[in-house]
């Protein structure tokens, strides 16, 4: 299917004046590797904040702590964003954070789906992952953000899910039974992502985190978090820290601070 904003053209670009940053400016790609890398090469070329890049389909999609994203041809979103929130904040981390609530509430209120947040930043409805965020970031030397990119792969109407990741996947198309426009789709996940990032611009990651814990799935539950050092840590999700890590209590009482590793909730019922 060719959609609006398809075109045969690797380039071509549409300006959107009503959003104040995210999406001023959306290139639309045919196959890329990864969105993310086309955006940091346009960002590091001078491309104003907000511009977007999305594609048909990636041959080299990724996804957090080097996973493979799927990214089957004309069916879902991989979307990348240029961001430059310089002395706004000094945690990429942050972002995620931005992009995994816009994702949640975009599909809530678009498409009435449970969406839900799971730490850091997956998105889930029925317990199955319906999207992910990836933010890449580049900090000056004074450890301030020079240019941050978001990325997000979001299923539409993929119905035919990879056999590899089946049992734990998702698409919108699948939740609702019926396939949906991914025209309208973008530019209802753009809209989002523009409303968040302004809030987070103008007030910070607090009401961001208010937000995300209003969509969290994971403060409650039993956790097996794999840590990037090669340890496990296994208890009960407590709560996030005012920067967005992880507080796991373990069996014995104690409290871990996690700042990065891959969770899985191990009593997930719903
Ligand atoms: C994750 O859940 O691990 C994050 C997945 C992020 C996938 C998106 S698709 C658009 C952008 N380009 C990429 O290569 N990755 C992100």
């Amino acid at each position: 299917m060719i959609l609006p904003w398809t075109s045969c053209s690797p380039t071509a670009s549409v300006m959107a004046e009503e959003r104040r940053i995210v999406g001023r400016r959306v290139i639309e790609m045919s196959v890329v590797g990864s969105t993310n890398d086309v955006a940091s090469g346009l960002a590091f070329a001078g491309a104003e904040e907000g511009t977007v890049v999305v594609a048909e389909e990636q041959t080299a999609g990724r996804g957090r702590r080097g996973a493979k994203w799927i990214s089957p041809p004309g069916v879902n979103l991989y979307v990348s964003v240029v961001l430059r929130p310089g002395a706004a904040t000094r945690h990429a981390g942050g972002l995620a954070f931005v992009g995994a609530v816009a994702v949640a509430e975009f599909l809530r209120s678009e498409y009435a789906l449970d969406a839900r947040v799971k730490w850091p930043n997956d998105i889930l409805c029925g317990g199955r992952k319906i999207a992910g965020v990836l933010v890449e970031a580049q900090a000056t030397g004074a450890g301030i953000m020079e240019t941050a990119i978001l990325g997000v792969g979001l299923n539409v109407n993929w119905t035919e899910i990879a056999a590899e990741i089946r049992d734990e996947a998702t698409s919108i198309a699948v939740e609702l039974g019926r396939s949906v426009d991914r025209s309208s789709c973008l530019n209802g996940l753009l809209a989002s992502l523009d409303e968040v990032y302004a809030e987070y611009l103008e007030h910070g990651l607090d009401p961001v985190l208010a937000r995300w814990r209003k969509l969290d799935c994971t403060a409650g539950s039993r956790v097996l978090a794999l840590c990037e050092d090669g340890a496990s840590v296994a208890g009960t999700a407590v709560d996030i820290t005012p920067y967005g890590a992880l507080i796991v209590e373990t069996a014995a009482g104690e409290r871990r601070v996690l700042h990065a590793a891959d969770v899985r909730i191990t009593d997930m019922s719903f």
